[in-house]
């Protein structure tokens, strides 16, 4: 099948390259000039673990190709995946819709026989229906279908997720026609396991925000929970347990920690609340997560303050600046709403990050590796879950006293018993007491 992706961001570029890498021709298209060249090179512009071995053996095996000539991609494809960005508008909870209509602009012109476009961004419920409207207002004689097609990977698993998802969810209101082709386009993944559910084209919209808004709620209780665990003594890991273990509630993002970040959970919860709000719906429980994980920083730089005791010329080392590991991604990550609070208590805070420095951070002090923060800090803050933060060289603190702040719970408290170090984690009781 001939599939052309437009956007080559996280999204478009992972699904582009595995759908090229199921024996597809698919052609990237990217505004960005200076990001094709370089993916022509091989050069991928995200971090993500195996992308660019895909990306090279696809390219130089003919099957995938990157351009910047949109008008003719659209004309050269059966599928056309719209991938392009819909962070959050002006207005700080809305979507913007704005690179979507441009694109279902530029398509309208180019239906040179039926297509069927797809709406592989996260959007709004009825955004389908504008793209149709917007697609017919330019070019009423030509045949087409607009199909949702919403994408649950996972940054720094995208390439597993892609591959082995649960479920494939399209949603179209002429399934007839396009559900067998959506069915073959994904036979790969579904003959693997995946569900594949049809439905109708708002259904599905909806069920990516309903996904998306589901899990932060699960992860925003979890932290609650673990609030209370500090206060009455118990082990927040245990309650993961003891409830994950509840076929209908589910093991998984049940792990306690620094609040969620990322370009997604925080950006689509606002937007399923406006999105509410448009249709008369009051989403109660949504804006409670949304603001429960906004408080959560602000609960952690306090925290932070109560174990330094008094803050000022205090030295703070965070491992791990972003919003999880196996991601460069500063969207929305935590410690950005964190270390605000700390400089203006006098806190000196330094940083290492896997994936380097940050432009975002140029204001601290940025060190090469995890023993320099070891060595030089008061306290040290896990922020980040980076597998090398597992097994940390605690021999470089043997002669000198250092706190450390645990926010991912990686360690087990009794592993410090006789060390010089002071371990607080989340939701766990040993010293946690204190603060
Ligand atoms: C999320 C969803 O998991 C994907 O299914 C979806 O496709 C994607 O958004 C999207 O809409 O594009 P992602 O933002 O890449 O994926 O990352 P997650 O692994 O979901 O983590 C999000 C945040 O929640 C991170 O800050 C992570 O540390 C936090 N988290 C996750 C927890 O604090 N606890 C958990 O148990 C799980």
């Amino acid at each position: 099948m001939k599939i052309c992706f437009i956007g080559t961001g996280y999204v478009g570029l992972v699904s582009g390259v595995l759908f090229s890498d199921f024996g597809n021709k698919v052609i990237c298209v990217d505004n960005n000039r200076k990001k094709i060249e370089n993916l022509k090179k091989g050069i991928i512009p995200i971090f993500e673990p195996g992308l660019d071995e895909l990306v090279v053996r696809n390219y130089k095996s003919k099957r995938l190709f990157f351009t910047t000539d949109i008008n003719k991609a659209i004309k050269e494809s059966d599928i056309v995946f719209i991938a392009v960005g819909t962070p959050t508008a002006k207005d700080g909870v809305s979507a913007d819709l704005k690179s979507i209509y441009e694109v279902s602009k530029i398509i309208s012109k180019n239906i040179n026989k039926y297509k069927i476009i797809i709406t592989k961004s996260t959007v709004p419920i009825c955004t389908g229906d504008e793209v149709e409207n917007i697609i017919k207002k330019n070019n009423s004689t030509s045949k087409f279908d607009v199909v949702s097609n919403p994408e649950f990977l996972r940054e720094g698993e995208a390439i597993r997720d892609f591959r082995y998802p649960d479920r494939v969810v399209i949603g179209s209101n002429n399934l007839k026609k396009t559900r067998p082709v959506l069915e073959k386009l994904y036979e790969p993944i579904i003959k693997k396991g995946a569900k594949f559910i049809a439905t109708t084209r708002r259904s599905s919209e909806l069920i990516k925000y309903a996904a998306n808004a589901f899990l932060a709620t699960k992860i925003s209780f979890i932290n609650e929970i673990a609030n209370l665990c500090e206060k009455v003594g118990s082990n927040v890991d245990d309650i993961a347990l003891g409830i994950g273990s509840d076929a209908r509630i589910g093991s998984r993002f049940l792990r306690a920690g620094p609040a969620y970040g990322g370009s997604c959970f925080p950006k689509d919860t606002k937007a399923l609340i406006k999105i509410g709000d448009k249709f008369k719906t009051d989403m109660t429980i949504v804006k409670s997560v949304v603001k429960s994980n906004e408080n959560r920083k602000f609960l952690l730089a306090d925290r932070i303050i109560k174990i330094l005791g008094n803050p000022k010329n205090k030295k703070v080392g965070f491992l791990g600046v972003t919003f999880k590991a196996n991601t460069d991604d500063m969207r929305d990550t935590q410690c950005l709403k964190i270390f605000p609070k700390l400089l203006k208590e006098g806190v000196k805070i330094s940083y290492y990050e896997p994936t380097g420095e940050k432009k975002e951070l140029k204001n601290l002090l940025y060190k090469k590796n995890s023993d320099e923060i070891l060595i030089n800090n008061d306290l040290v803050v896990i922020h980040t879950e980076w597998d090398e933060f597992r097994s940390l060289n605690f021999n470089k603190v043997k002669f000198r006293k250092l706190k450390i702040f645990d926010m991912r719970n990686l360690y087990q408290a009794n592993s410090f018993l006789n060390k010089n170090i002071t371990y607080y984690s989340i939701g766990r009781s040993l010293n946690d007491k204190k603060a």
